[in-house]
């Protein structure tokens, strides 16, 4: 049986208004070049949104990191982005940081989370999209899901989940990755995944089937850029059902809003809220932070859906404790840890703000 790969590129190239959405010329751009431009490459394709970011999620057989798949994505968001530029939205091209496209789209700008694999006899995925947050965000989620009995009954009840999952871990800041054996591993794991602003999971692998279970967008884009250009709004792959989490499972962990980094001007932490598609428009001090889930069923590459997930009535009390703890966050204004830590700023706005105090600061006697 041949293969099938699941790419999902993402990318702001342009906010309405603001950094709150996307702008409806900009997704038919997109998808009209995936239409058109796509031929022969794609098995098929969805173009959505999450705030500002756009969504190009896409099925081919040519594999993870293939230059014809990310060149097609390239110039989808540029398509959007000439689209951007004519209608002066905001930040038009923010995530697009070369002037060329050079064989992988990859440390250009756009997340990208890919996986390869032979579709099983009913293959139900989800794909996870977020706005105002960070890759790290999905720490927490994956951790549930793949590692906390608690959220998983799988775990414990299903043979094919009994034996656990592999954590591949990236570094973001050196550049490093180490892949954890859970649940024996749990702990070590945990001490790296809990500072989600530098390892972030990468992928999951079942131990049982040898196959990829879940996969996410890494890329930091200031710490590529050296400089802030917004934070990286980062996807989530993830295969349910059969030996991996059920469909509910991988929802579950998003019942309880976990605390992200990303909010307004991506230095502030905020709680997640799970979000239907109508509802992904953050507004309130630009968020809070949102997130999507998206269920395909893959027939033969083909993308049966969406099912949009968060936008069930199941999630509304998600929400309700989410714009609770907006409140309070909120009332903490400027001040730690509602305002990033310092070295989370260091990334962002602190560098300029102590160039310009250089001349003043003195030594303390
Ligand atoms: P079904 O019996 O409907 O297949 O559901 C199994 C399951 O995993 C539900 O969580
Ligand atoms: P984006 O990263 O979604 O563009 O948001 C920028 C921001 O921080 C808005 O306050
Ligand atoms: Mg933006
Ligand atoms: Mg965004």
């Amino acid at each position: 049986m041949s293969k099938v790969t699941l790419s999902v590129i993402k990318a702001d190239v342009g906010g309405f208004v603001g950094h709150s959405s996307v702008h409806q010329n900009l997704l038919a751009a997109a998808k009209d070049h995936l239409e058109t431009r796509g031929k022969g490459l794609l098995i098929d394709f969805h173009v959505d949104h999450v705030g500002d970011d756009i969504e190009l999620i896409m099925t081919h057989s040519l594999g993870v990191d293939n230059e014809d798949i990310h060149k097609l994505a390239w110039d989808a968001f540029l398509a959007a982005t000439a689209e951007a530029k004519r209608l002066k939205l905001y930040g038009a091209g923010q995530d697009l940081l070369s002037d060329s496209f050079s064989g992988n789209i990859k440390g250009l700008g756009p997340g990208v989370a890919e996986m390869e694999f032979e579709e099983r006899p009913s293959e139900p995925v989800i794909v996870f999209m977020a706005d105002k947050t960070e890759p790290g965000a999905w720490n927490y989620p994956l951790y549930k899901m793949f590692a906390d009995p608690f959220n998983t009954a799988g775990l414990v009840i299903d043979p094919k989940m009994h034996k656990g999952f592999d954590f591949e871990v990236h570094d973001l800041i050196e550049h490093k990755k180490v892949v954890f054996h859970c649940p024996e591993e749990l702990y070590d794991l945990l001490v790296f995944i809990g500072a989600p602003g530098r390892y972030c999971v990468k992928s999951v692998y079942s131990r049982t089937l040898g196959e990829i279970a879940a996969t996410s967008s890494t890329q930091r884009l200031n710490l590529m850029a050296g400089r802030y250009v917004g934070k990286d709004d980062p996807v989530l792959i993830v295969r349910c059902q059969s030996g991996m989490p059920a469909v509910g499972e991988a929802l579950e962990p998003f019942s309880k809003p976990h605390i992200v980094a990303g909010w307004m001007r991506g230095s502030h932490h905020g709680p997640l809220m799970p979000c239907g598609a109508e509802q992904a428009i953050p507004t309130r001090f630009d968020g809070p932070p949102r997130v999507m889930a998206f269920g395909f069923q893959l027939s033969q590459g083909k993308l049966i859906g969406p099912q949009d997930f968060f936008a069930d009535v199941a999630f509304d009390r998600a929400r309700q404790i989410a714009n609770e703890m907006a409140d309070y966050f909120r009332s903490m204004g400027p001040f730690e840890p509602h305002r990033l830590g310092l070295e989370e700023l260091e990334y962002t706005t602190m560098p300029e703000v102590l160039k310009k105090l250089a001349g003043r600061m003195e030594p303390i006697e």
